[in-house]
């Protein structure tokens, strides 16, 4: 473990963190508030917090909030770190090894992203079956162990990817599994970039979750991951996405993520 994970470890571990987490569920941009209804929070801010990321992004609190949550405890991550915020891969390195490191039974993670679907518009759900990373950057480049060669097959975990098609399938709420496609952002894909991801088979684009999933996995973790569709992808069916609209549209489809991280949750195998 390194020592920033081992401090963030023990600064936890004295606010009383002490029982393995059921599940851990990184908020995108937009999405913080959805860890409002915890009973009794232990809140920390990631600023006092060692190896978690400083983000840079509006809509990214950067606090982490433990407690119970639909009968299950949970840590929410409000805010994540990107690699376009100072190009690095391994943003999120520090955080999900103390994750780890708590004992957490599913790492949840979720993201605004553009979609390649007609089927998919803003404000709907999808659920990330698998990923293409070209970006040319892995987290685990500069890890000198044989553990770097982390086997990516069925990285979204099949059984997490059950628990939370059946938690949409309780609330009547379509979700569509799709494979994400990396960009490295902060710039939008052009026109040109999405038709590639199209060609390629991508469903939808953003600009995280590969990496976090690449290092979580290193690490053992089981990890699910659910997009919510802010905007169609650039030139696809008119779209023309901006942050602004990634915020709003984030921020109304809250709700419908909201519902199934709760129903995943109230569902969710606990050992
Ligand atoms: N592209 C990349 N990231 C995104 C998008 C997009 O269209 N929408 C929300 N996040």
């Amino acid at each position: 473990m390194t020592s920033a994970a081992k401090e963030s470890l023990a600064i936890l571990r004295a606010h009383g963190v002490e029982a393995p987490l059921d599940a851990a569920i990184v908020l995108g941009t937009g999405l913080s508030d959805l860890a409002a209804r915890m009973s009794e929070p232990v809140v920390i801010s990631y600023a006092d917090l060692p190896g978690f990321p400083r983000p840079t992004v509006s809509g990214h609190a950067g606090r982490l909030v433990i407690g119970r949550h639909s009968g299950r405890r949970v840590a929410f991550l409000q805010g994540r770190g990107h690699y376009y915020e100072d190009g690095d891969p391994r943003a999120m390195a520090g955080a999900i090894e103390t994750l780890a490191a708590l004992g957490c039974g599913a790492l949840v993670l979720t993201a605004a992203a553009g979609s390649l679907r007609s089927d998919l518009g803003p404000g709907d759900l999808m659920l990330i079956a698998d990923h293409i990373n070209l970006n040319g950057r892995n987290p685990l480049i500069g890890v000198h162990s044989d553990d770097r060669f982390v086997n990516m097959i069925d990285a979204y975990d099949p059984g997490l990817r059950a628990q939370l098609r059946a938690a949409a399938l309780r609330l009547g709420l379509p979700l569509p599994e799709g494979v994400y496609m990396w960009f490295s952002g902060p710039s939008f894909e052009t026109p040109a970039e999405v038709r590639m991801a199209g060609l390629l088979g991508a469903d939808a684009v953003g600009m995280s979750v590969a990496p976090e999933v690449i290092l979580a996995r290193r690490l053992g973790l089981r990890v699910g991951a659910v997009s919510l569709i802010t905007n169609h992808a650039a030139g696809y069916a008119g779209g023309a996405p901006t942050h602004d609209q990634t915020k709003a549209i984030a921020a109304t489809g809250a709700n419908a993520l909201a519902s199934l991280l709760d129903a995943f949750l109230e569902g969710i195998d606990t050992p």
